[in-house]
């Protein structure tokens, strides 16, 4: 009796997550599985430029020489910002050769971390901080309007590539929520850079990205011109008056 009131019960809760639309499930960044594509699979050629060779000897030298593995990170950050923003399986065979490690090794940071994408990216990748702060003060409206505004679903990139829009977690400046990222990847690893664009609108978003089409460089930080940096909307509220020195001991009375 048990047993089928149990089945019946896991039976209810399968029908219910059943009817939960396609479109409430959200995932943070795209899906890990890689599957050879002709772009993209492990008998394409790749390798770092020259420039990056020296880059990477650079790199390799910050570690002892039997923990060369140390440099994964870096090194597919490089690869990354060479690759136009994302990591395509030869690469990370590239970084494997070059570490001295197994291919898995390096597979295994590349798909935990997500700054580090295994599918193209845009030019520009817009990231929207998803974490509570920036949720309460309207990330979902921001992600939205970037949405709606390049035609595009999360995580795919425009037609003509050069916006695509991702989801971040917590980018530690809930002080100034909500905030996007732009990775820059249109000037290769020589002109790479990663902005924050802080207390962000539906409305100034979509400014942002018109301006970076335009070519221009939005200025970063926060977007609120009634606040200066991380400070109080306004200005401040409380410790007004001159801070009191440090208090001091007449060493010569003692
Ligand atoms: S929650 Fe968005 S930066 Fe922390």
């Amino acid at each position: 009796m048990i047993g089928r009131l149990a089945a019946q019960r896991l039976h209810e809760i399968r029908q219910a997550f059943c009817r939960i639309p396609e479109a409430s499930r959200s995932f943070s960044t795209a899906l890990n599985y890689h599957i050879d594509s002709p772009d993209n699979n492990p008998d394409l050629p790749w390798e770092f430029t020259d420039t990056n060779k020296v880059k990477v000897k650079e790199i390799i030298s910050h570690y002892p020489s039997n923990y060369k593995q140390s440099a994964v990170i870096p090194l597919l950050d490089l690869a990354q910002q060479q690759h136009g923003g994302w990591l395509p399986v030869s690469a990370m065979n590239a970084v494997a050769k070059i570490i001295e490690v197994a291919p898995i090794r390096v597979y295994e940071v590349a798909t935990f971390y997500s700054m580090f994408n295994r599918t193209k990216v845009g030019k520009y990748h817009l990231l929207v901080c998803g974490t509570t702060p920036c949720m309460i003060r309207g990330s979902r409206e921001i992600e939205d309007a970037l949405l709606e505004h390049l035609g595009v679903k999360r995580n795919e990139v425009t037609k003509d590539g050069l916006f695509s829009v991702g989801e971040m977690e917590c980018m530690g400046c809930c002080v100034n929520a909500p905030m996007i990222t732009v990775a820059d990847y249109s000037n290769g690893s020589e002109g790479y850079s990663y902005n924050y664009y802080e207390d962000v609108t539906p409305k100034r978003v979509l400014e942002i990205v018109e301006a970076l089409r335009r070519g221009e460089k939005p200025p970063r930080g926060t977007q609120n011109p009634n606040r200066i940096n991380s400070g109080p909307e306004g200005g401040n509220t409380t410790l007004l008056s001159e801070p009191k020195a440090p208090p001091c001991r007449d060493l010569d009375a003692c």
